[in-house]
């Protein structure tokens, strides 16, 4: 299976709703994807799908904003059942591409302080963190952090786009549908 990334279609809007369910607490809206596809021209989409012959599979959803030169990532998700096995990092490789050809030399975002994952993976791509904000998240009130990073030159996210394919040994793997 080939992990591909290209822009999300208004096809694609009840899989990416699907999965920004399962993999947070606190979802966005019904109606919240559809607006920034359709309304919002400061807001990029993306999806992530595996493709294996003709089958192809939504695993990843990003949405960034862009004001002049910078950005900030308004939300970004990997399928449950497809997370800790890179996938993320490529998809985040693929996305700090994408803003280089649109000139943004920096990129902004808040992450839960609990997050371990995504901490360690902003970290990876030479994220640092400004601060945080209190009570940020309504469900448990918990704390954001606020990280922040100059975007690189393409080859340093090449290391994680480098054609490496992603095996999975399928039944238990499965996307539940
Ligand atoms: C955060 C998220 C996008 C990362 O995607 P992913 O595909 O799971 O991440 P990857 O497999 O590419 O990388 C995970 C990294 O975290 C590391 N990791 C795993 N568990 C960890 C833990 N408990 N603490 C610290 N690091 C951890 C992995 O080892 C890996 O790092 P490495 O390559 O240096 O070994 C994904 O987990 C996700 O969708 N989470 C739910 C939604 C979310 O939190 N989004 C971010 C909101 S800011």
């Amino acid at each position: 299976m080939i992990l591909l990334f290209r822009q999300m279609d208004l096809e694609d809007l009840e899989t990416v709703k699907s999965i920004d369910k399962l993999a947070f607490p606190n979802p966005w809206p019904e109606n919240a994807f559809q607006y920034e596809l359709e309304k919002n021209t400061n807001a990029r989409l993306w999806v992530g799908e595996f493709q294996d012959g003709e089958k192809s599979t939504i695993v990843a959803l990003a949405v960034i904003w862009i004001i002049l030169d910078e950005a900030h990532i308004g939300t970004i998700a990997i399928h449950p059942a497809y997370q800790n096995r890179g996938c993320g990092q490529q998809f985040l490789a693929f996305i700090c591409r994408q803003l280089i050809s649109e000139n943004i030399t920096r990129i902004f975002l808040e992450v839960r302080k609990s997050n371990d994952v995504a901490i360690h993976l902003y970290q990876k791509f030479g994220f640092t963190i400004d601060g945080e904000r209190k009570h940020y998240y309504r469900d448990n009130n918990e704390t954001a952090i606020l990280m922040s990073a100059a975007i690189k030159k393409s080859g340093f996210y090449d290391q994680f786009l480098l054609d490496y394919q992603l095996t999975f040994d399928s039944a238990s793997k499965e996307i539940q549908e």
